[in-house]
């Protein structure tokens, strides 16, 4: 069979995308029984000259080039934004197209409502790209924690900063610098505020609350602190006490009552014999704690092209699957789009 793919974004992930896509088809349709071919992608900019891969469809700035083909199965959208973005998935979705996106800002802010869009429409919302890059956190909390009472998600799930921070400790980069070279690695958001204040990680600790607890906080219940803010000094002195300096996102239950968590982001002072201590550069790492299992930590690269491109894959692939079955609608996405919205102690 084959799947029509509508791609909006051909930065960083979406050129990724494609190369997985590209490259990787041989093995994708003796795994999904699809061809999964890109029928168009959407822009911002139709001259930018784009390379690393075969330019094999038609590119174009026109929105609806995606949403009105009929013969578009899947909408990717890796281009970020929040109300266009909004507007184009609503879009897809009524339209009962299956949509996979990396956008945390969107699904943390307006991800039940667009859940509950996909389900009305029987169609696909996968979004685990939008979760610290390559790890596979997100299809991990709903397939192997269904019947263990996690207590806490914790961990590193902001790359940029994450690589600021060991730039700056291990080779003596400025801050500056070192969030320059992030931004040039494509790690960073195209506006790296969010990144260094702390609001990436906190998109994304909203997300793992709703799928580790069945709460869902809004960004005000958070409290958040970037790095920008820490010196040179500051890191070296921790380091000398023996401590590694990193932006942890922490989300954890407190007391009796099972809605109410605690959910902070902020600087914290690690031991170096703490595995955290070891997550270096773009890497994020995602400790959970369950009742029955104990901690496990998830590491992987929490950013970056082809990892990140990877998670968008698995996504792709997983509703190629459905396609194949018929069973669109997958309890995969265990977002949790009909809660209790039980206000999050600090
Ligand atoms: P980039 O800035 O590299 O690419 C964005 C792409 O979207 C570009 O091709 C751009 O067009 C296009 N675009 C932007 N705005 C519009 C618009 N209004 N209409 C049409 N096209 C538009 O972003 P990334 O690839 O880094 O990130 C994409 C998404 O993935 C974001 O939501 C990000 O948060 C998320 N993400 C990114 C990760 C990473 O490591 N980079 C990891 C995990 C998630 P043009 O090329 O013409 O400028
Ligand atoms: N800008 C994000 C980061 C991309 O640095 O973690 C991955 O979500």
């Amino acid at each position: 069979m084959d799947i029509g793919i509508g791609l909006f974004g051909l930065g960083t992930v979406g050129r990724g995308v494609v190369k997985i896509l590209q490259e990787n088809a041989e093995q994708i349709t003796k795994r999904t029984g699809s061809h999964l071919i890109v029928k168009h992608a959407v822009v911002h900019n139709l001259n930018k000259s784009r390379t690393g891969f075969v330019q094999n469809f038609p590119i174009t700035d026109q929105p609806t080039d995606i949403l009105d083909n009929p013969d578009i199965q899947i909408v990717v959208e890796v281009m970020g934004t929040l109300d266009q973005a909004y507007d184009i998935i609503k879009q897809a979705l009524n339209s009962k197209k299956h949509v996979v996106t990396a956008n945390k800002d969107l699904i943390a802010s307006r991800g039940q409502e667009l859940v509950a869009i996909a389900k009305g429409n029987g169609v696909d919302l996968f979004f685990e790209a939008a979760v610290a890059g390559g790890i596979p956190i997100l299809r991990t909390l709903s397939t192997s924690f269904t019947a263990d009472e996690i207590s806490r998600v914790a961990g590193i799930i902001n790359g940029t900063s994450n690589f600021i921070l060991t730039q700056m400790a291990t080779n003596n980069l400025s801050y500056s610098d070192a969030l320059a070279l992030a931004q040039d690695k494509g790690f960073a958001e195209a506006d790296p505020t969010n990144d260094v204040e702390g609001f990436d990680a906190a998109f994304k600790l909203i997300i793992l609350s709703n799928f580790a607890f069945g709460v869902q906080p809004v960004l005000s219940d958070l409290a958040i602190t970037g790095i920008s803010n820490l010196t040179d000094k500051d890191i070296a002195d921790a380091n000398a006490l023996g401590y590694a300096v990193k932006l942890l996102g922490v989300a954890q239950r407190v007391g009796d009552t099972k809605e109410a968590i605690s959910i902070e982001v902020a600087p914290h002072l690690v031991p170096f014999t703490h595995p955290l201590a070891t997550v270096h550069n773009e890497n994020n790492a995602v400790l959970v704690n369950g009742e029955s299992v104990g901690e496990v930590m998830l590491y992987g690269p929490g950013a970056g092209e082809m990892p990140t491109a990877n998670s968008v894959l698995s996504d792709l692939t997983n509703v190629a699957t459905d396609l194949a079955l018929n069973t669109p609608g997958n309890p995969f996405n265990s977002f949790n789009q009909d809660l209790n919205l039980a206000k999050p102690s600090q």
